[in-house]
């Protein structure tokens, strides 16, 4: 059996991709996978309707948890790309994983997917599947076809096109993030419409405290109560959300080089990172900090062009979790006007003492006294001061000199 896996959303790239496999490479059976990081329910209806009309065989797969805690390394990791929380660029492996998996249960000769040749989505499914030695098929790629074929392709062969297929915007949605593009808001210039957004209300001057726990850098709790990974992000992006927290318009450059307009959603991303880093300036030495910012640049610029499973990504993990040993407290957030500011932060670890850092009183850490600093300050700037004297005493001498 000629068969081939293919990455299967009921959207108009995938739904011509079951058709283009027979006629055009040959497989003689296709078989849809779903893999469902968080999309919405209609998502999946979708899928299973146009499954049905394509008699596709259509199977979901569940890799929400897995998603989850990816998500919450991410935190780990203070990850953003440009701005933007990674949502879609930390699915992809996990999608692709998943898909390999189940192809290689069903005894498929090809693994299969929809993305064109623009994106960043080819990239991250192949990175993942290129090493498992079954052939890859990307027809609306490899075929180079544009939007405008596709439907006259689907009209002609009697295709079911549902209104979700060709909306105006072209939208992926997961537990971490929602990201809209596409249509009017490919011109940067485009104010975005409010109609976009659907996790995230007008920002208002409305307020509410929020309280996430974490132990070890990952967040356990919200307000007091305890939540699995997956609860406290579905949990988090509804409370924030109606606060208007976790908008982002970026101009994003993509993979291969070309810059791109896009706009997401991301309540429970916004209020983690914002309350995680908060923590980590209470805990972590001013060494830590600063080194740890170029590790999560790297770890954050992985994630983006979908190379989490990779050694380096493991080494940097290492770092992390060595630093986050300490991470382990409470944040408090100020959700208003569309921030999630952090106001308050509590830890065992905190490497702070009030009474030392204070004006008011005469307290000492390790013997040190006030009398301690005068030394330090003669010695302070000295090579700054040497070099000015030095510069204008050699002019002075030159001028003289002429
Ligand atoms: N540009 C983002 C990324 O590469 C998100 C793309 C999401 N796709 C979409 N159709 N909205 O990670």
């Amino acid at each position: 059996m000629n068969r081939v896996a293919l990455a299967f959303s009921g959207g108009l790239d995938t739904t011509v991709c079951v058709s283009l496999l027979k006629e055009k490479y040959g497989y003689d059976e296709v078989i849809g996978i779903t893999v469902n990081v968080g999309q919405p329910k209609s998502e999946f209806e979708q899928a299973k309707e146009t499954a049905e009309e394509l008699s596709l065989d259509l199977i979901i797969l569940d890799a929400r948890f897995d998603f989850a805690n990816l998500c919450l390394d991410a935190v780990r990791a203070n990850a953003t790309y440009q701005g933007y929380p990674l949502g879609t660029a930390l699915a992809r492996p996990i999608i692709a994983n998943a898909i390999l998996e189940e192809a290689k249960k069903s005894k498929c000769k090809a693994l299969a997917h929809g993305c064109t040749g623009k994106g960043n989505d080819q990239l991250r499914f192949e990175a993942v599947w290129r090493g498992s030695g079954l052939e890859i098929a990307a027809p609306i790629r490899d075929l180079a076809l544009t939007r405008s074929w596709e439907i006259q392709y689907a009209k002609e062969n009697n295709l079911p096109i549902k209104s979700g297929n060709d909306g105006i915007w072209s939208i992926d949605t997961n537990l971490w993030s929602r990201s809209i593009e596409g249509g009017e808001l490919e011109d940067p210039s485009t104010i975005p419409p409010g109609s976009i957004y659907e996790w995230t209300k007008p920002p208002s001057s409305e307020s509410k405290l929020v309280t996430i726990e974490f132990a070890e850098g990952y967040p356990v709790a919200v307000d007091g109560t305890n939540h699995s990974p997956m609860e406290l992000i579905e949990h988090l992006n509804i409370l924030c959300g109606n606060f208007g927290v976790g908008r982002t318009d970026v101009m994003e450059d993509r993979i291969l080089g070309l810059k791109v307009r896009e706009n997401y959603e991301h309540p429970a991303a916004t209020a983690l990172l914002n309350a995680h880093s908060a923590l980590e300036d209470l805990v972590l030495t001013k060494e830590e900090r600063k080194f740890k910012t170029s590790i999560d640049d790297a770890w954050a610029e992985q994630a983006y062009l979908g190379l989490i499973y990779s050694p380096f990504v493991e080494a940097l993990n290492s770092f992390i979790s060595s630093t986050q040993k300490r991470v382990t407290g409470s944040v408090t957030l100020d959700l208003q006007g569309g921030h999630a500011r952090a106001v308050s932060r509590e830890s065992p670890y905190a490497v702070h003492s009030a009474s030392a850092a204070s004006f008011n009183t005469s307290d000492v850490i390790d013997d040190i006294t006030q009398a301690d600093a005068i030394g330090v300050a003669k010695y302070h700037g000295l090579q700054e001061r040497m070099s000015s004297a030095i510069f204008e005493a050699k002019q002075h001498t030159d001028k003289n000199d002429k």
